[in-house]
């Protein structure tokens, strides 16, 4: 049996929380597969053979708008279990007979629930409970069979359910942590009505994913680009220990890298027995970039000589077979979403870059179903070390991006000691573990100071550490100012060109987390 199989499908109806809802029933131990709203019942086999339920998502549009998502006929054919979350009840509602409209007030926020008729789904739950709302449609009149399972002061229908066919319905948003109980209501829904399988532990992930691997690549050569990030790491590692040598990972140092990063990138994978390729090709990044200020330009530069150099090393190496990529499963979800709006390209990313030509569709994406917690967890369970595995992100371009105007060694230098200098004491602080992201930026401005007796002249060094659950939204971390004291001497003392710091207390948005 496959690790997916009886697992629960996800129709994502565009709400911000879809993916919440996935990881939640993944917690769980039971797989869950988020797929775009007009998925067919083929598409759902293929995700989740066998599937032993269906979970509606929210959304942003209204049912009874003419070009409204609808849902797809074979889910209620299917006779399989149905939770609709807000959006989702609505269209449950709808597609039963019931009728929904437009709600006088918009509700958003928590709310006080009560449940009027306890049973499978508020199985164990307070009969009163805190839940987080967040809907302009109502529902007035249950379709033929349903009844009301809750009510709030706003919404008398806040849950509806039609328990002997399993067909239920919350206006509000289990997923959240807003909503106290929502895990137990979602493991009731998930274990209680489904019965879905529990297959999905990191564990069991490794075994099928080796299995799969070496059923994929046969007796083929796979090469990877290795980062020293954790997905790059992770997807190594499982290839490694499924095909071992036929693994080729090639580690690309361009010159961008934060202090002492390089050599530890080799030194892993050297203790988990990988023939790596290791190449540096610091002084041909630096050559193409000097000169080049502008952040778009820069990224561009870098981008395209990644992928050059990487394909030039990947064709010394012999025959390869298959790319090796560290794709996670946001990113496989957001490719596959038809109703997700175009976003603004606020800034090109540029990450493994450089797929030689004849490898074009030859891919090996071991983590391709994972979200970035499951990533990291199956890293444990493969006993990688804790540095790589709760590794902070860093942006492919590197340093190149935090080094503002011109990219040369010498302020490259500068960089890297004042960024070893901050994230060393916020570790020695304790203060590391409470901050997503903590980084120095060398701006190209100078300003005057004085130093015992002597004018300086020289550049600006400013500190960035923020928090964040998931990189789009970010405030900026409050570090006590004892400690961005200390920081603050030891750079202006131990950094040569740096004589002034700056602490940048922005958010994000407005402000990006990196600078450029
Ligand atoms: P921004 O600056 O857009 O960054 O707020 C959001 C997150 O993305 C990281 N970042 C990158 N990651 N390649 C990457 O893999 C890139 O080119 C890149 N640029 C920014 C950034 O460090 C932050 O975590």
């Amino acid at each position: 049996m496959s690790l997916e199989a009886g697992g629960i499908v996800i129709l994502d109806y565009g709400s911000q929380t879809a993916q919440l809802i996935a990881r939640r029933v993944r917690e769980l131990g039971v797989f869950a597969a988020l797929l775009p709203f007009d998925a067919t019942l083929s598409d759902a086999e293929r995700a989740v053979p066998g599937f032993s339920g269906v979970i509606l998502s929210g959304g942003p549009s209204s049912v009874y708008e003419p070009d409204a998502p609808r849902l797809p006929e074979w889910v209620l054919a299917s006779k399989r279990p149905v939770l609709g979350i807000c959006y989702g009840m609505q269209l449950l509602t709808q597609a039963l007979g019931g009728k929904v409209a437009g709600a006088a007030q918009r509700e958003f926020g928590q709310a006080a629930l009560e449940v009027t008729e306890p049973g499978p789904l508020f199985d164990g739950i307070d009969a009163t409970q805190t839940v987080w709302m967040s809907h302009g449609d109502r529902i007035e009149r249950l379709p033929d069979g349903f009844r009301r399972l809750a009510r709030s002061a706003n919404a008398p229908y806040a849950a509806i359910g039609q328990p002997e066919r399993a067909l239920y319905g919350l206006q509000f948003h289990p997923e959240v942590n807003h909503t106290p109980h929502g895990r137990a209501i979602l493991r009731n829904f998930v274990h209680g009505v489904c019965g879905a399988a529990t297959n999905w532990t990191p564990e069991n992930f490794i075994e099928a994913s080796i299995e799969r691997i070496r059923e994929q690549v046969g007796d083929g050569r796979v090469l990877l680009g290795m980062s020293g990030g954790v997905d790059s790491t992770v997807a190594g590692e499982l290839i490694h220990r499924a095909v071992g040598d036929q693994l080729v990972p090639v580690f690309v140092n361009h010159g961008m890298l934060r202090q002492g990063e390089a050599d530890a990138v080799v030194r892993m994978a050297r203790g988990l027995g990988w023939k790596l390729i290791a190449v540096d090709a610091t002084e041909e990044f630096l050559d193409r970039l000097r000169g080049v200020t502008e952040p778009e330009a820069k990224r561009t530069i870098i981008g395209a000589t990644f992928a050059e150099v990487f394909e030039r090393e990947a064709a010394r190496v012999g025959q390869l077979d298959w790319l090796a990529q560290g794709t996670i499963y946001p990113d496989v979800i957001e490719s596959a979403g038809t109703d997700r709006p175009g976003a603004h390209r606020i800034k090109s990313h540029h990450n493994v870059g450089g797929l030689p030509e004849h490898l074009r569709g030859r891919l090996v994406e071991p983590l391709r179903e994972l979200f970035k917690d499951e990533v990291r967890a199956v890293g444990e369970a493969l006993g990688l070390p804790a540095e790589i595995i709760w590794r902070q992100p860093f942006p492919g371009p590197g340093l190149g991006v935090r080094c503002v105007g011109e990219v040369t060694w010498e302020r490259l230098e500068s960089l890297r000691a004042a960024d070893a200098i901050f994230t060393g004491e916020l570790r020695a602080a304790g203060l590391m573990d409470d901050i997503a992201q903590a980084f120095a930026v060398l701006l190209p401005v100078r300003s005057v100071g004085v130093m015992g007796d002597t004018r300086t002249y020289e550049e600006v060094v400013m500190l960035r550490a923020v928090t964040t659950d998931d990189f789009m939204t970010a405030d900026w971390a409050r570090l006590p100012d004892g400690f961005l004291a200390r920081v603050s001497n030891r750079i202006v003392n131990e950094v040569p060109g740096v004589n002034r710091v700056l602490y940048d207390i922005t958010s994000k948005p407005p402000a990006t987390i990196e600078w450029e």
